[in-house]
C-alpha cells in the first residue's frame, strides 16, 4: 500500500483485530454492493418493527426513495422501548455533565419516564403528528428529552443549532410553519450564561406561525414570559397530564422524523427530511459497525446534538444499539485546556468522536493537559465535519489515542443521514484520508461527464446507489431536491455530493473539500448566499462576495469583498461594525475574519460573482479561465 507523500501506514494492532466485530472488510463489502438489498434488509432484522416491510426498497420515483416500504415503525420502538423489557432497562443511557460542574444521569428506565411526560406535556399542547416543533436549546439533557419526544408522538423535530441569531431562528421557524418552540432561560459557555430565551422572544416577534413557547429553566437568568404564550417547563412537568406513560405512534417507514436546515449554494438554507424507517436502520447499521460498540462501552460523541452528528451519534444511532453515551454542556477549554481529557477519565470514555477543528483546538495548548490525565480508557476516536490534516491526525493518534486507537475518519453529510466513506478498526489507515466506503454504499469520482477519473486525480464525489440513510428531500420543496443533487448526472441516476476528491491506488478516498460555495467553518456549514443576502442589508453596503479560505484551527474561514454604496467610505471602524452586524444577524458562527474593501467584483458577463477568481487571488494560485469574466 502506498499513501499520500510515502507516509507511514497505520496497521490494526493485534489487539484491535483480536477485539473487532468484524474482522476484514474486503468480503462484506463486495458482497453488501452485490446484494445491496440482502445486506440492508439483514441489518433491518437487528430492530423492532410493529410490522415488517413488504419491500426494501421502492425504486419507482426516482429519486425519491423509499426503504422498507410498507413496513410500520417508530425510531422510539428501538431507541427507548425494546430496552424498557430487557436487562437494558436499568442500564445508563445518558451522562451529562454542565459546564458549571454539576452531573446529571438517567437509566434507559430513566431516560424514557422522562420522554414520555414531555411527550404527553406536548401532546397537550396540541401537537400531533405531522407538526413540526422547533427546538433550540443548549446541550441539556432536555434537549434529548425534547427530541425523543417529538419522535414519539410523530411530531417532527427541528433543531436550530444555538450559535444562531434570532433572525436565522425566525426564518427557520417560519419556513417550517412551526406553531412550538422548545428552549431554555439560556446555557453556559465560557464560564458566562449565553442567554436563548431571550433570542427566541426576539424570533417569536417575526413570526406569525409561533404560539406557545416551552422554557427550561437552566441558568436562573431573567427571562421575559408572556401569559399565555410561555410555559416554563417545570410547571408543566408538576401538573397530572405530563404522565411517565405514553404511546408510542405508529409510523409508516417513510414518515417524517426530523428536519434539518444546512446551507446549500444558493438562496436560503433549506430543510432536509430524514424518516423513521431507513434512517433507524441506517444509524444503528454504521453506529454498531464503524464504531464496533460492546455493551460496556462508554461512548462520547462531542458534538452539538443541533448538527446531524448530533442527531446521527450522539441521539438516534447509539440510543438504538443501547449505549452509554456522553453530553457535555460548554466549551472544550473551560476552565482549563484539560477539561475534555479530564472527562474521558473520569467517565472511562471507550470511543471519542470529535471533529477536526476541536482538536486543533485543543492541539495548541501542547501535550501536558492530555498526558496529565489517564486516557487509557479510550479505544476508538473519530473524526468528522472537514479533512482532517496530517499533523493533527497524528497528534490525536499519538497524544490521545497512545498510539493503539484506530482513528475513525468519517466522512458523511447532513443529506446522507450516516457514515458514507470510514475505515473500520481493522482498516489500515493513512493520516487524512476516509479510508473506504461503508458497505452498501457505491461511491466514485467522476468528471464533468461522469467518466471516472484517473487514479490520482480530482473530480466530483458522487454516490451511485441509494442507501437507507439518505435524505426524503427537501422539505416541501422537490424540485430544489432534483436540482441540487440529481440534476448533474441525472442521465446515470447518481447523487452530487458537493465534494471534490480523489482515489490513490489501493482505492483510498481523499477528500478535498466543497466545489460549491459552502464554507465549512469550524466544520459547521454556511453558504456563500447566505451570508452576502445578510451584508446586503447594511446600508453601506452595495453588493460583496463571501469565500472560505484556510485557517489553522477553524479549517475555513469566512473571508468578505465587500462594495461599497455612493456616499461610504472603507475604515477600521466600518470593517467593525460590520463584523457585529454579521454576528447579530447570523450568529456568532457567521463572524468574518476579514472584510475587505474594492470597487467592484469579478464577474462572469452574465453577472454571476466569480468567487473561485478572489479565492485564487487571495491565494496566490493561477486564477484559471478567465474567458467568461466581464470587463
Ligand atoms: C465535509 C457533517 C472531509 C464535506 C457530517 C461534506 C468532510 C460536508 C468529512 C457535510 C470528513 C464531513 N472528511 N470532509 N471526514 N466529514 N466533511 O452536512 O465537505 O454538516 O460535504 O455534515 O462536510 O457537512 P454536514
Amino acid at each position: 500500500m502506498e499513501t499520500n507523500n510515502n507516509e507511514k501506514i497505520y496497521y490494526p494492532s493485534k489487539q484491535v483485530i483480536d477485539n473487532a466485530n468484524i474482522k476484514e472488510y474486503d468480503k462484506l463489502y463486495k458482497n453488501s454492493i452485490a446484494h445491496p438489498e440482502k445486506f440492508w434488509e439483514e441489518q433491518a432484522g437487528y430492530l423492532s418493527w410493529y410490522k415488517k416491510w413488504d419491500k426494501v426498497l421502492d425504486s419507482s420515483n426516482p429519486p425519491f426513495y423509499k426503504w422498507f416500504e410498507g413496513a410500520k415503525t417508530n425510531i422510539i420502538l428501538n431507541a427507548l422501548d425494546r430496552h424498557q423489557t430487557s436487562a437494558n432497562r436499568n442500564k445508563l443511557a445518558l451522562m451529562w455533565e454542565g459546564e458549571p460542574g454539576d452531573t446529571r444521569s438517567f437509566s434507559y428506565h430513566a431516560l424514557n419516564r422522562e420522554v414520555c411526560q414531555f411527550a404527553n406535556i406536548l401532546k397537550s399542547m396540541g401537537v400531533k403528528k405531522g407538526d413540526v416543533v422547533t427546538i433550540y436549546m443548549p446541550q441539556i439533557p432536555e434537549q434529548i428529552f425534547a427530541m425523543l419526544a417529538c419522535a414519539k408522538i410523530g411530531a417532527a423535530h427541528s433543531v436550530v443549532y444555538g450559535g444562531f441569531s434570532h433572525e436565522s431562528l425566525a426564518d427557520r421557524i417560519n419556513d417550517a410553519n412551526s406553531r412550538v418552540v422548545i428552549t431554555a432561560d439560556g446555557g453556559y459557555r465560557r464560564g458566562k450564561v449565553v442567554e436563548m430565551k431571550s433570542v427566541v422572544n426576539k424570533a417569536m416577534e417575526l413570526s406569525p406561525t409561533m404560539e406557545i413557547c416551552i422554557t427550561v429553566k437552566r441558568t436562573g437568568v431573567d427571562v421575559y414570559m408572556e401569559n399565555g404564550r410561555d410555559y416554563w417547563y417545570h410547571d408543566l412537568k408538576g401538573l397530572p397530564i405530563a404522565s411517565t406513560k405514553c404511546e408510542t405512534e405508529q409510523m409508516d417507514s417513510s414518515d417524517m422524523l426530523f428536519l434539518l436546515y444546512t446551507s446549500g449554494s444558493t438562496g436560503k438554507p433549506k430543510a432536509l427530511v430524514h424518516t423513521h424507517g431507513g434512517y433507524s436502520v441506517y444509524t444503528s447499521t454504521t453506529h454498531r459497525m464503524v464504531f464496533d460498540i460492546k455493551p460496556e462501552d462508554r461512548y462520547w460523541c462531542a458534538a452539538d446534538p443541533g448538527w446531524i452528528t448530533g442527531h446521527s451519534y450522539i441521539v438516534y444511532g447509539p440510543l438504538i444499539n443501547g449505549a452509554t453515551i456522553l453530553l457535555y454542556e460548554g466549551a472544550p477549554n473551560h476552565p482549563y485546556p484539560d477539561r475534555w481529557w479530564k472527562m474521558v477519565d473520569r467517565y472511562g470514555i471507550n470511543i471519542l468522536y470529535t471533529s477536526p477543528t476541536a482538536i486543533r483546538g485543543l492541539m495548541r495548548f501542547g501535550d501536558s493537559w492530555p498526558n496529565r490525565n489517564n486516557l487509557s480508557s479510550l479505544r476508538l476516536l473519530g473524526s468528522v465535519g472537514e479533512p482532517i490534516n496530517p499533523e493533527a491526525w497524528r497528534w490525536f493518534y499519538e497524544v490521545i489515542g497512545n498510539g493503539k486507537c484506530p482513528i475513525i475518519d468519517t466522512w458523511w453529510q447532513t443529506e446522507t443521514g450516516g457514515f458514507m466513506i470510514t475505515p473500520i478498526p481493522v482498516t489500515p489507515l493513512k493520516p487524512g484520508s476516509a479510508t473506504k466506503p461503508f458497505f452498501g454504499c457505491v461511491i466514485s469520482i467522476v468528471d464533468e461527464k461522469g467518466k471516472e477519473v484517473k487514479t490520482g486525480e480530482e473530480g466530483n464525489l458522487v454516490i451511485k446507489t441509494p442507501w437507507p440513510g439518505m435524505t426524503a428531500g427537501v422539505y416541501r420543496d422537490p424540485q430544489r431536491y432534483i436540482d441540487t443533487y440529481w440534476k448533474k448526472y441525472q442521465k446515470q441516476g447518481w447523487y452530487l455530493t458537493g465534494d471534490a476528491a480523489k482515489r490513490d491506488k489501493d482505492g483510498y478516498f481523499w477528500i478535498i473539500g466543497r466545489t460549491d460555495d459552502v464554507i465549512k467553518v469550524s466544520g459547521y456549514r454556511l453558504g456563500s448566499a447566505e451570508i452576502e443576502s445578510v451584508m446586503a442589508k447594511h446600508p453601506a453596503i452595495a453588493e460583496s462576495a463571501a469565500i472560505g479560505l484556510p485557517h489553522a484551527i477553524k479549517g475555513n474561514a469566512i473571508h468578505i469583498t465587500a462594495v461599497l454604496r455612493n456616499g461610504f467610505k472603507s475604515s477600521k471602524e466600518l470593517e467593525h461594525e460590520l463584523t457585529a452586524y454579521m454576528i447579530e444577524h447570523l450568529g456568532p458562527i457567521a463572524r468574518p475574519e476579514e472584510i475587505i474593501f474594492a470597487d467592484m467584483l469579478p464577474k462572469t458577463r452574465s453577472g454571476k460573482i466569480m468567487r473561485r477568481v478572489l479565492k485564487a487571488r487571495a491565494l496566490g494560485l493561477p486564477e484559471g479561465d478567465l474567458s467568461t469574466m466581464d470587463e
